[in-house]
């Protein structure tokens, strides 16, 4: 109830779409992003690697496999190759080694066809989007709704691709430059789990950043780790640079009482707090949902996202911007 609510945001929270409306459509292309503006999201989310002639391109990983038909494609065969990346063996094809015509020649396909076996029908009709073709999708999406409609960047693996000679940086403030967005008050946030880079971004543009924060775990450019980002001392060095953290869901209100504190203490050090990932399949709900917790239970989805919103985050990331948008109006 309204009545028990800690009022600590002090507007009403945003609503990320998590790669598009990727729990509905193949994430990261022109049909989720589309969906999720339509549905009222405030910000749709693409994830940044580049290709080998140095453009931004949305998908969450530069391995392609899992996400686009390349595997179909016998002139790209022998791209296949297995990489060290951020400490982890991978084998796929990388977007890095791909100039970007010829990535305009694959498609995309659902990620999860098991998890979300209705978006299989949307396979093969999308292709890999720029930077700049989502900042136009979320212009247009402005123009048709009447509501602002922003970006919010993920710079991914930022230290791995400096060290290839392909670093994110300096192309995404170009990016957001040439629409005119590399302003204080443009509709743009830019997050990573890497501090150096948003350190390095700090002095490039007055855009918001966000750190973002996993449960366990050191950034991949070694640090600090995540439990010292969230004490209190933490959450000052981190408001040096930037603007909010997002971290993963289950440090907000885990039953581990080390995170309790993470909304209330981020907001004591200035800090916007905008957790991920709600989506259906989520295993984790807090209490008192926790028992009813199923995959695809949107219902509990819905009365999750309320919960958080209630405990007084600013803003969330989700597959389900639909849900989001409702879920925020009941809360
Ligand atoms: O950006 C927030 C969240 O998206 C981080 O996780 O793996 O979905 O990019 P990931
Ligand atoms: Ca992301």
């Amino acid at each position: 109830a309204a009545q028990d609510r800690p009022m600590t945001a002090t507007t009403q929270p945003i609503v990320i779409a998590h790669r598009g409306a990727s729990g509905e459509r193949p994430e990261h292309t022109s049909l989720s992003y589309e969906l999720a503006i339509d549905q009222g999201a405030d910000f749709i989310e693409p994830d940044l690697v580049p290709t080998k002639d140095g453009v931004l391109v949305a998908r969450h990983e530069n391995n392609i496999a899992d996400t686009t038909d390349v595997a179909a494609h016998p002139e790209f065969a022998a791209r296949k190759t297995t990489k060290t990346i951020d400490g982890q063996q991978v084998t796929g094809w990388f977007t890095e080694d791909f100039t970007l015509a010829e990535l305009k020649t694959l498609r995309a396909k659902e990620r999860l066809p098991q998890l979300r076996p209705g978006n299989q029908r949307y396979d093969g009709q999308a292709q890999i989007l720029t930077l700049a073709e989502v900042i136009a999708i979320a212009k247009q999406g402005t123009r048709r709704t009447g509501r602002t409609i922003g970006i919010y960047p993920e710079t991914k693996h930022p230290s791995y691709f400096a060290s290839i000679g392909l670093p994110l940086e300096a192309r995404l403030v170009a990016g957001l430059e040439q629409a005119g967005w590399n302003r204080a008050d443009a509709p743009v946030f830019i997050q990573s789990f890497e501090v150096k880079n948003l350190q390095q971004l700090k002095g490039m543009t007055p855009v918001r950043l966000i750190q973002l924060m996993a449960p366990a775990g050191t950034p991949a450019d070694g640090g600090p780790s995540y439990a010292s980002m969230s004490t209190a001392q933490g959450l000052s060095a981190i408001a040096a640079y930037a603007h909010g953290i997002g971290p993963e869901l289950t440090m907000v209100v885990s039953a581990s009482t080390r995170y309790s504190t993470l909304i209330a203490d981020a907001h004591a050090a200035g800090l916007k707090i905008h957790p991920w990932t709600f989506r259906a399949e989520n295993y984790f709900l807090p209490p008192p949902y926790r028992s009813q917790g199923t995959p695809a239970a949107h219902g509990n989805l819905d009365a999750m996202i309320q919960y958080f919103i209630g405990l007084g985050v600013d803003g969330f990331f989700t597959d389900y911007p639909a849900l989001g948008v409702s879920a925020r109006s009941s809360a």
